[in-house]
C-alpha cells in the first residue's frame, strides 16, 4: 500500500510541501494550530502569494470538483498519528526574542504534541531549519512521549526552497538532503517517497543527523557572504568612483565565481538568512566554535548597513532632511515574486525615512496586505503611478518586473522632482537618465 503523509506546518514551507506531495501521488493530511490558515487551505485558497501553488491545491484539496481528493487538512494530531506512515515537521524557527539563537518551541510543541499519539511505527522528518544537535535531541524526546517506542523514527530532511519558486524547487528540486541513523528504515521510506524525483536524476545524499542540519546552515551562510561580500564591494566602489555593476558582471565571468548573488543593492532580509546566520552564530558559540563563524558577525552588519545606507542617500536627494517631504518607496516584499515581508529591507528603509518626518508611500503588487498590517502607519497606494505622485525622491527596494517596465516620462509628469534612487541596480539608468531623473543607485558613480 503507498505511504500516507502527514504535513505539520502548513506555512510557506508546508503548504507547499503538502500540496507538491499530493502531486507525486501521494494521500497528504496538512496540520496547523492556525485556524484561518486551515480553512482557506481547506477552500482551496493559498493564505500566501506563491505562484503556482493556488493551481497545485485546487488540483488535489479533497471537496473541489474535479480534484483527486488526496489533500486534505486538521488541526489533530491524533488524526494525523492515525493517518499517516510518515509526518514532515514544517513548523517555524524564529529568532528568538532578544537573542540571535532559534526558538525552537514551536518545532518542540509539534513533536510533543505527535508522539503521546503515535501507536505503530512512523517516520518523523524534520524539515524545518534548525541548530545542528536538534535531530538527535528531538529523537530521544519522540521514542520516549511515543506508546510505539523506538518503532519510531526520525530523519532531517531540510529543505532550500526558494520562495517565489517554491512549487518548482520543491517538484524539481537541485539535490535531497537526508540525515539518518544506521540501521532503520527512514531512508528506504524516504526514497519511496521522493521515488519520482529520485528517477527524474535528483541527487541524494545521505547523511547523519548532525551533517545534514549543517548543510542548511552552511549553504544559507554561503549565499549571505556572497551577497554581503558583493555589497562590501558597493561601499569601496563608492568610495572609490568606481561601478560595481560593471566589477560584479566582470567578475562573473570566472566560472569559480559565478554571476548568482552578486548584484549589489539593498542586500538580503526574509523569514530565513538573516535569522539562520544568527541562529548558526549562536549554536556555533554553544558548541564552542563561535571564532569560525565570526566572519558571518560582519556579513550580518554589512547587510544591515546597506539599509541605513539607503536611507542616508534618500535623505540626501530629499535635500538633506526628510520633513515636509514626500517620498515613495516602489517594493514591500523582501524580494520578488513573494508577499512575504518578514525581516523586509523596503520596509525597514521604508519605516526608518518615516519616522524622521517623511510622509512616505508603499506600493507592492502583492505584498500591501501584509505591510498594511505590519506597518500600518505608512501610506499605501493601489498602484505604482498613484506611490509616485508628488514624491520628491523615488526608491525602488523590491526589484518586481513591473517596476522594470515602468515609463521614465510617465512616472516623471507625476512626482514633483525627478530623483529616483535603485536599491536593486536593475532599472535601465540610461533610459531614466534621458527621461530628465537623476538616477542614483548604491555602488555606482553618480
Ligand atoms: N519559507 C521558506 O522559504 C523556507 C525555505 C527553507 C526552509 N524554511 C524553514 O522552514 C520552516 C518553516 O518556515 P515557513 O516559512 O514555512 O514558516 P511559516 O511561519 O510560514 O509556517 C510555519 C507554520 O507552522 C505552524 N505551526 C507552528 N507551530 C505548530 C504546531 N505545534 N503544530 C502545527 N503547526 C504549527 C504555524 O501556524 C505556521 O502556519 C522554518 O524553519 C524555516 O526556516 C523555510
Amino acid at each position: 500500500m503507498a505511504l500516507r503523509i502527514s504535513v505539520i506546518g502548513t506555512g510557506y514551507l508546508g503548504a507547499t510541501h503538502a500540496a507538491c506531495l499530493a502531486e507525486l501521488g501521494f494521500e497528504v493530511l496538512g496540520m496547523d494550530i492556525d485556524p484561518e490558515k486551515l480553512a482557506a487551505l481547506a477552500a482551496g485558497r493559498v493564505p500566501m502569494y506563491e505562484p503556482g501553488l493556488s493551481e497545485l491545491l485546487l488540483k488535489h484539496v479533497a471537496g473541489h470538483e474535479g480534484s483527486t481528493g488526496r489533500l486534505r487538512f486538521t488541526d489533530s494530531t491524533q488524526e494525523v498519528a492515525e493517518f499517516a506512515d510518515v509526518h514532515f515537521i514544517c513548523t517555524n524557527t524564529p529568532q528568538k526574542k532578544g537573542e540571535f539563537a532559534a526558538d525552537m518551541s514551536y518545532v518542540d510543541l509539534a513533536v510533543d504534541s505527535l508522539a503521546p499519539h503515535l501507536t505503530r511505527p512512523a517516520l518523523v522528518v524534520g524539515k524545518s531549519t534548525v541548530p545542528v544537535g536538534s535531530a538527535s535531541r528531538l529523537l530521544d524526546r519522540l521514542r520516549s512521549l511515543a506508546p510505539a517506542g523506538d518503532a519510531v523514527e526520525l530523519a532531517w530532511n531540510p529543505e532550500f526552497l526558494r520562495e517565489g519558486y517554491a512549487v518548482g524547487d520543491t517538484l524539481h528540486p537541485d539535490r535531497l538532503v537526508v540525515g539518518v541513523r544506521p540501521g532503520g528504515r527512514a531512508e528506504e521510506l524516504l526514497r519511496e517517497v521522493y521515488a519520482t524525483l529520485l528517477d527524474e536524476g535528483v541527487p541524494m545524499v545521505v547523511t547523519d543527523f548532525a551533517t545534514a542540519e549543517l548543510v542548511k546552515a552552511a549553504a544559507n551562510s554561503f549565499l549571505a557572504t556572497k551577497i554581503s561580500f558583493i555589497n562590501a564591494m558597493a561601499e569601496v566602489c563608492e568610495s572609490a568612483g568606481a561601478d560595481v555593476t560593471q566589477l560584479s558582471k566582470a567578475l562573473s565571468y570566472d566560472e569559480r565565481i559565478g554571476g548568482r548573488f552578486l548584484q549589489a543593492g539593498l542586500g538580503f532580509g526574509g523569514g530565513c538568512l538573516p535569522k539562520d546566520i544568527r541562529a548558526f552564530m549562536a549554536r556555533a558559540g554553544e558548541l564552542g566554535a563561535d571564532q569560525a563563524l565570526t566572519f558571518l558577525r560582519e556579513v550580518d552588519s554589512i547587510n544591515m548597513r546597506r539599509r541605513s545606507r539607503m536611507v542616508e542617500l534618500a535623505r540626501e536627494q530629499c535635500g538633506g532632511g526628510f520633513l515636509g517631504r514626500r517620498v515613495a518607496v516602489l517594493g514591500a516584499a523582501f524580494k520578488p515574486n513573494s508577499d512575504d515581508i518578514r525581516d523586509s529591507p523596503a520596509l525597514n528603509v521604508a519605516a526608518q525615512i518615516q519616522l524622521q518626518g517623511a510622509q512616505v508611500t508603499v506600493y507592492d503588487p502583492k505584498a500591501m496586505d501584509n505591510a498594511r498590517k505590519m506597518f500600518p502607519s505608512l501610506s499605501y497606494a493601489a498602484t505604482p503611478l498613484e506611490a509616485v505622485e508628488g514624491a520628491h525622491v523615488v526608491l525602488h527596494l523590491t526589484e518586481w518586473q513591473e517596476f522594470r517596465e515602468l515609463d521614465p516620462s510617465e512616472v516623471g509628469a507625476l512626482v514633483a522632482e525627478r530623483r529616483l534612487l535603485d536599491g536593486r541596480n536593475v532599472l535601465d539608468a540610461d533610459a531614466w537618465r534621458a527621461a530628465g531623473w537623476t538616477y542614483r543607485a548604491m555602488g555606482r558613480p553618480s
